[in-house]
């Protein structure tokens, strides 16, 4: 009997031992989960995106998500609405999660210093597309992907200088000032910074063109309209609308041809991000230039991302390829444009 009692105790004991290592292992589901994910599928990747702003946005988030779907990798994608605080607690919860790499588009520069020091120390490498970041230790991302808003800015200010000097080679009046607008994208986003300091580096040896008015739009064309109704009615002599995106663009047309005004031949317009209905806006003659802000970059971002989870280093900055399109361009040949 007593045997028998022993032998109970002792199977109920390596029952307990069981339970109990079955428990430890099972603790770590997240781990085991994607472990095995990364067995089947591939790496993951944490995308935090700013929003669906502009049509150009949109873009920029298909191409991403495309491109991770066809290199079978996971993206766990959140849009963070236009809050800087959305996308700290994004990046935050991809670190819970053990991503493999996180990439994202900083709404403003400055503000990543803490959490891109907790991504290290989870030892989770990060890859920056689009807009740029400015952190005190710049090694806490290991590189940037996007476009390059100050060359843009330039060739927004070449174009205006060189358009109006044409005129002035023609014209008697030359001591008038060339009256600019500006429409400002996001404050404090590393695209809108670049893009007025370049247009701004190209105007300061002509010191006849001067900006009368710059107010954000926040990228957005509802406040492109808006802020149109009101420069409109503040200015009679606006020779020039710099804007640093279409969508604004798009709103400031609406508001001007409801005056009963002519975009592009009243005022002349120079655009940011070459969405079709810019180049369409180009093609009837109400923009005169179109600087393109290329959204297709999710291959190469999936490429780097495919890198550091490898270990591999990737380069420090990278831009990718852009143009501008002029009124005086074959506009025939460019091709559909995809957003
Ligand atoms: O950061 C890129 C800018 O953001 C694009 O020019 C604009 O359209 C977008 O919303």
């Amino acid at each position: 009997m007593i045997h028998k009692n022993r032998q109970i105790s002792k199977q109920f004991c390596i029952l307990i031992f069981i339970i109990l290592i079955y428990c430890l292992v099972g603790c770590s589901p997240q781990k085991k989960k994607l472990s095995q994910f990364e067995e089947d599928h591939g790496i993951i990747v944490g995308f935090s995106q700013i929003g669906a702003e502009s049509a150009w946005r949109t873009c920029n988030t298909r191409s991403v998500q495309d491109a991770a779907a066809e290199r079978g990798v996971q993206l766990v994608y959140d849009n963070a609405e236009q809050k800087q605080e959305n996308q700290i607690k994004a990046l935050r919860s991809f670190i819970a999660y053990q991503v493999d790499v996180i990439v994202f588009v900083p709404i403003v520069t400055d503000g990543w210093d803490n959490v891109l020091q907790e991504a290290r120390d989870a030892g989770i490498p990060v890859l920056v597309t689009d807009r740029k970041i400015d952190v005190a230790d710049p090694s806490l991302y290991a590189g940037f992907i996007g476009t390059d808003s100050l060359k843009e800015g330039r060739n927004a200010g070449l174009f205006v200088v060189s358009k109006f000097e044409n005129a002035r080679e023609h014209s008697a009046e030359t001591d008038d000032y060339i009256n600019i607008v500006e429409l400002f994208g996001t404050e404090g986003s590393s695209v809108a910074n670049g893009r007025a300091e370049g247009f701004r580096e190209v105007l300061k040896d002509h010191p006849q063109y001067r900006i009368i008015y710059s107010k954000s739009g926040d990228f957005l064309r509802s406040k492109g309209y808006e802020l149109a109704v009101e420069f409109l009615d503040m200015y009679e002599d606006i020779d020039v609308i710099y804007s640093h995106n279409d969508g604004m663009t798009l709103g400031v047309i609406e508001a001007m041809e409801e005056r009963g005004l002519r975009p592009g031949k009243d005022i002349v317009i120079v655009t940011i991000d070459a969405q079709q209905a810019a180049i369409d806006a180009l093609r009837e003659g109400k923009v005169n230039c179109v600087i393109e802000c290329n959204p297709k970059t999710g291959p190469e971002i999936i490429k780097l991302a495919e890198r550091l989870a490898a270990g591999e280093s990737i380069p420090r900055v990278q831009y990718v390829h852009e143009e501008v399109f002029y009124e005086t361009d074959d506009l025939s040949l460019i091709a559909p444009r995809g957003y």
